[in-house]
């Protein structure tokens, strides 16, 4: 497939660049194109056989569902058969922002996007080029992360041009995810909302709002997000997450990633100062380390707070729970 790459630039939109965009959408293609997180892979989720196209282009397994992103609580409406209050309070709170909240679907959200759950992923992203995109699409845009199932999502338009050319129609360059871990996932089905998937926003921030809200039991590996049952963002270096940056072993052709500074007596991926910097560059350096041929590559693991958990959680996924 001839994959069409473009440029937009999200401050200074060009609004028929994003129609020939959501007219691919609308015609059952694929465009992937940029959020606050990372990068997206998107279908018309009213289109079967358009979301079918998202599992081949990425070699998903099919029995992991799809989030719907929308551009307003009236597109949510659509998707979502009800919305208790205290979800709409979370909707009307942090959207658009990194909050997919997961709701009971209405049967015309087709079976493929929810991979036969009852329920609905819904989320409403911050940035304008992926707003824009839905909005002229006109219907709800189901989106995984742009990336070749198993690798370190996108938050680079280069790292989703080098999992997704000659896979997709086209991709949107809108320039770099300014968070860089994917969405919190919250069920707002259960008796108390459950993160399933944690992100930039916290359990804490949503029970601010929510009144209640916990970390699913085990949120590194959650039954219940059928995601995260999958190995999980995996360059082909090994990666071990450190606890204790004193206590890195010398290995041949190994590399440091770290934020807030330190001395190191090998190549250091410096991620900022940070753990917010750390979130927005971790998928990034993760992928960077492969393209420099490192074959380890020694990560640390930040404090199990903020965005640290999210950044924790996929740490150790990525390295397969090794921990020093
Ligand atoms: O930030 C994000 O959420 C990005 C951008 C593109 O919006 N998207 C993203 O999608 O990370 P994906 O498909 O890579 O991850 C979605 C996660 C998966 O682990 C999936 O199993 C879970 O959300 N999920 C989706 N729908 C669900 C549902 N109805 N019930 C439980 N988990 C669900
Ligand atoms: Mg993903």
């Amino acid at each position: 497939m001839n994959t069409e790459i473009i440029k937009i630039d999200p401050n200074n939109i060009d609004m028929p660049l994003i129609d020939r965009a959501a007219e691919i959408i609308r015609g059952g293609g694929l465009v992937v194109f940029p959020t606050e997180t990372v990068y997206g892979l998107g279908a018309n989720t009213f289109d079967p056989a358009a979301v079918a196209k998202i599992y081949a282009a990425k070699g998903r397994p099919a029995d992991n569902p799809l989030i719907s992103h929308v551009c307003s609580l009236e597109q949510a409406e659509e998707l979502a058969s009800e919305i208790p209050d205290r979800a709409r309070k979370l909707m009307e709170h942090f959207w658009g922002g990194p909050l997919t909240v997961i709701l009971k679907r209405r049967p015309k959200v087709p079976d493929i996007v929810s991979a036969g759950l009852d329920t609905v992923s819904i989320r409403f992203p911050s940035h304008s080029v992926a707003y824009e995109l839905i909005r002229r699409a006109g219907v709800p845009i189901a989106a995984p992360s742009a990336n070749l199932s198993g690798s370190p999502s996108p938050t680079a338009a280069r790292h989703a041009v080098d999992d997704m050319d000659g896979r997709v129609d086209m991709i949107i360059d809108g320039g770099d995810s300014l968070i860089g871990v994917e969405s919190t996932v919250v069920d707002m089905t259960l008796d108390v909302p459950t993160v399933l998937r944690p992100g930039a926003i916290t359990a804490e921030d949503i029970a601010a709002v929510a009144g209640d809200c916990v970390y699913g039991g085990d949120y590194a590996n959650a039954p219940k997000c059928p995601g995260m049952k999958y190995t999980h963002y995996s360059p082909k270096a090994k990666v071990w997450a450190v606890s204790d940056m004193t206590k890195i072993p010398f290995v041949e052709n190994s590399a440091v990633l770290t934020y807030g500074g330190g001395c190191f007596d090998r190549p250091v991926y410096d991620a900022g100062g940070t753990v917010e910097d750390y979130a927005a560059k971790l998928f990034y350096f993760l992928r960077k380390a492969d393209e420099d041929g490192i074959d380890t590559l020694y990560a640390r693991l930040p404090e199990n707070e903020g965005i640290g958990v999210a950044v924790r959680n996929r740490l150790l996924k990525s390295a397969g729970g090794k921990v020093i």
